[in-house]
């Protein structure tokens, strides 16, 4: 993306329609410690062969507390990242939005620790919870914010450390060998050309669909009919053939949706950035459409299924490639808990 002078806030009054966004620059952040299969084949009844296999993941990374790792100082660096790709400091932002499930505490965001970090000021600063579908929800957000002309300069980061609802044992066996952590981040900017930004965004979510991803706290979270279970709590319940199936659907469903209403045909788009859910979720979805390997990022062999921090990982290291550039038509896809799933097609 090519860097612009920073902007000052307050973002100057603008009518609706009159600015494009534009994707000022990208950042990622990714724990130093790698997980392996062969590292969960040691601690559980699991062989390398079966996960890729079922999930095309080889490894992913794992935070660790004695090196302060968490989703605050992963978002932090990933912003950090962004800001000097878009030659920007934290000073120059508006509003800082992250899109996790994994902060630290429920109360502050890690939106506001992660403004601290970086000198944001008094920037506006605050979470999003949907799942793996937070950072594309937050980017629509923050392009809509940007285009109404209420703010020139959005942050939005996707981190979650999922290692810390894990159970590494038998017993979590079937969602430990997906989830990895991380962070990535982008930079959404008020630009002078109206045709930058989106051509069409969806926001989805079925809540009849809850029992399928949840993490309960305590017995009366468990659905009707599940016996509690204390040694479940605090760890991500999945049923993964339900997730697998709801998945397969809506990802098709999703990217005919966007390239409806954009009125744009799927031969057009540059690049699919998607959710990193399962290579085999992926792998359908690009048959169904007919899509290039190319034209579809694939990550998750190295970093597994990084939950809100999957889309903005996979566009920071397209962009640091010279994969993605302005010019470019690229769509976000994603879906995960709630049930929640989300897209955008963006003119960059
Ligand atoms: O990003 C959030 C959204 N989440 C997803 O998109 C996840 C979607 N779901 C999936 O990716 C897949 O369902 C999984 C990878 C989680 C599981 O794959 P699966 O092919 O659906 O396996 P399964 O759960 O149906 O289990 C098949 C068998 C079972 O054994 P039996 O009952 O057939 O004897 C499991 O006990 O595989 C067994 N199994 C394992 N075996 C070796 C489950 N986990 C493992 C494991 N290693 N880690």
């Amino acid at each position: 993306m090519s860097p612009s002078p920073a902007s000052n806030r307050p973002a100057a009054p603008a009518t609706t329609g009159r600015f494009g966004v534009r994707i000022a620059g990208t950042g990622s952040s990714l724990p130093v410690g790698r997980l392996t299969n062969a590292d969960l084949e040691k601690v559980m009844e699991t062989s390398d062969e079966w996960i890729v296999q079922r999930t095309g993941i080889h490894e992913r990374r794992r935070i660790n507390h004695e090196l302060n790792e968490s989703t605050h100082t992963l978002s932090a660096a990933a912003l950090r990242a962004a800001l000097s790709a878009a030659r920007m400091t934290g000073a120059d932002l508006d509003l800082i939005i992250v899109a996790t499930m994994t902060g630290e505490m429920s109360c502050p965001s890690v939106a506001c620790l992660v403004a601290k970090s970086v000198g944001a000021g008094h920037a506006g600063a605050f979470d999003v919870n949907a799942a793996c579908s937070g950072f594309v929800f937050s980017a629509n957000i923050a392009h809509d914010l940007i285009k109404g002309g209420t703010y020139k300069s959005v942050a939005v980061i996707g981190a979650d450390t999922l290692s810390t609802l894990m159970d590494y044992s038998n017993a979590g066996r079937s969602t430990a060998i997906i989830f990895g952590d991380g962070a990535g981040a982008a930079i959404f900017r008020a630009t002078d050309d109206p045709s930058k930004g989106l051509l069409a965004q969806c926001m989805h979510a079925d809540g009849e669909g809850w029992k399928d991803i949840y993490v309960p706290r305590e017995a009366r979270d468990f659905p009707a009919g599940v016996a509690c279970d204390p040694s479940k709590f605090g760890r991500v319940q999945m049923n993964g053939a339900a997730v697998f199936k709801f998945a397969v659907g809506t990802f098709s469903d999703l990217i005919q949706e966007t390239l409806d209403k954009a009125g744009v045909a799927a031969a057009d788009v540059d690049m699919f950035v998607c959710h990193q859910s399962n290579l085999r979720i992926l792998t359908a979805a690009r048959e169904r459409f007919g899509i290039s390997e190319e034209k579809l990022y694939v990550n998750i062999d190295r970093v597994g299924n990084t939950v809100g921090a999957s889309v903005p990982l996979c566009l920071d290291e397209l962009v640091r490639a010279g994969r993605v550039k302005e010019g470019h038509k690229v769509m976000f896809v994603a879906f995960g808990g709630g049930l929640t799933w989300g897209s955008s097609l963006w003119q960059l």
